[in-house]
């Protein structure tokens, strides 16, 4: 009998980490839960607890008492824990081969940078941490020897997409756009539904409604990257997490518009040829393809039918509705910590947009503000990464206090 393979999964009770426990109940004996993480939602990770019975749960540190008898009891390191440090420690548990990251933001940069240090293989979701700082991320799997598997669709899709010369220089940190030149791939196109704002007028969306940002069309997501689709600055982070991920300027990344969403991105190749990947918009296939790669094993999502599509659609994105988008390729272009202050400043002005603190077309304002203010410097490691995070988060609550986002 072939071994199980340990999976951790963090950010168990949110939708990345719903669509991977689903795809993980159709290969029960193929792997293995050994940790999972939550941090507010207490019932639903109870529940998972009880019917998976890890060998380590973690939440937020107050919500650890509410978890209530430990179901764990009697098994070998059998614990609960509670903040980072527990995040780290399933992320990084000797019975973990591969780490989902499912957490939503900046707060899984330091349990995907231990899950990369230790060697794991690790599927990523959250874009936040590469967005930040990409490569220090790629350096750091080039030294511990992990496995970079992007599954968040469009990354996925153009992973898919590549040779498999250059899929191992992408797996291992040294990213297509140094080593692989041979591959020959010249660009790559990242597609977006558009989200819910697609046809709406600049006045309507300044004044959209959480309610109407958080509804979008095609999937089903948290809230955070509910707004960034709405906002398109989703796309953005995307487009930064490309170049850091996959080691391409960010001259040569595209962004269409394609409504249907059953074509998650493409790559240009120096023959004019061009490789696309199709599915239906349902994150249990690439989850599905990362935690099989390189074999291929049944996401529960069926084939799209081509006819019932009928027609693609495809249009270049609207910069003058959806500002953001051009924000973070400003950001991309300037490199070094400006992607981290980009992302700072959007995570806090979303949070202060569904507090109700800011209306929706303020959230660029104040992104764009703490641009103009913030001094880019050199990324050096995780702290220094840590340090510019938090010192935006400050100059953007301050701006936002004083009252003029934008
Ligand atoms: N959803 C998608 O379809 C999709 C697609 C592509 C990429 N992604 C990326 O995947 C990541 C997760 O997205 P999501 O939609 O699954 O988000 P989500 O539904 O909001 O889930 C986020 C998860 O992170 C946990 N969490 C929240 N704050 C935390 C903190 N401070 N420390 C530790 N854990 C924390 C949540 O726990 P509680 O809920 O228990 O509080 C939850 O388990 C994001 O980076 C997103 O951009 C998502």
């Amino acid at each position: 009998m072939t071994e199980q393979i340990g999976v951790a999964v963090l950010g168990a009770t949110g939708s990345i980490g719903s669509s991977t426990l689903d795809v993980l109940r159709l290969h029960q004996g193929r792997f293995k839960i050994v940790s999972l993480t939550g941090w507010r939602r207490i019932d639903p990770l109870r529940q998972l607890s009880n019917e998976f019975t890890p060998a380590l749960i973690a939440a937020e540190p107050e919500h650890v008492p509410d978890l209530g008898s430990n179901p764990l009891d009697g098994r070998e390191g059998g614990c609960y824990l509670g903040g980072e440090d527990g995040l780290v420690a399933a992320a990084t548990h000797p019975e973990v081969d591969t780490v989902v990251a499912g957490v939503s933001g900046a707060a899984g940069l330091r349990s995907t940078l231990a899950a990369v240090q230790a060697g794991k293989r690790v599927l990523i979701a959250n874009k936040e941490p590469f967005v930040m700082c990409g490569e220090l991320l790629r350096n750091a799997a080039s030294e511990s020897g992990a496995c970079l598997m992007p599954i968040d669709s469009e990354h996925n899709a153009i992973f898919q997409c590549l040779p498999l010369e250059a899929q191992r220089d992408v797996t291992s940190g040294r990213g297509i756009g140094r080593t692989s030149e041979g591959a020959g791939v010249s660009r790559i196109a990242l597609t977006a539904s558009g989200g819910p704002f697609l046809r709406a007028p600049a006045a309507a969306i300044a004044r959209a409604t959480p309610a109407e940002a958080l509804a979008h069309p095609i999937w089903n997501m948290g809230r955070k990257i509910s707004v960034d689709s709405a906002t398109l600055m989703n796309k953005g982070l995307e487009l930064i997490e490309a170049c850091n991920l996959f080691g391409l300027q960010e001259s040569q990344i595209d962004i269409i518009i394609h409504p249907q969403s059953v074509l998650h991105s493409l790559v240009y190749f120096d023959d004019g040829s061009l490789i696309g990947q199709m599915g239906n918009p349902d994150m249990r296939i690439p989850i599905s393809h990362g935690l099989a790669y390189p074999k291929r094993a049944a996401s529960g999502i069926a084939g799209i039918n081509l006819s019932e599509v009928g027609q693609l659609n495809f249009e270049p994105p609207d910069i003058e509705r959806f500002p953001s988008l051009a924000l973070a390729r400003e950001a991309a272009k300037a490199g070094r910590s400006t992607p981290i202050a980009l992302n700072a400043a959007n995570e806090v002005a979303v949070d202060a947009f569904l507090g109700g603190l800011i209306t929706f077309g303020e959230i660029p304002g104040v992104v764009a503000r703490v641009l103009e203010r913030h001094e880019p410097s050199e990324i050096t490691d995780l702290a220094h990464v840590v340090e510019i995070d938090l010192e935006v988060r400050s100059l953007a609550n301050d701006m936002m206090r004083r009252g003029s986002p934008s």
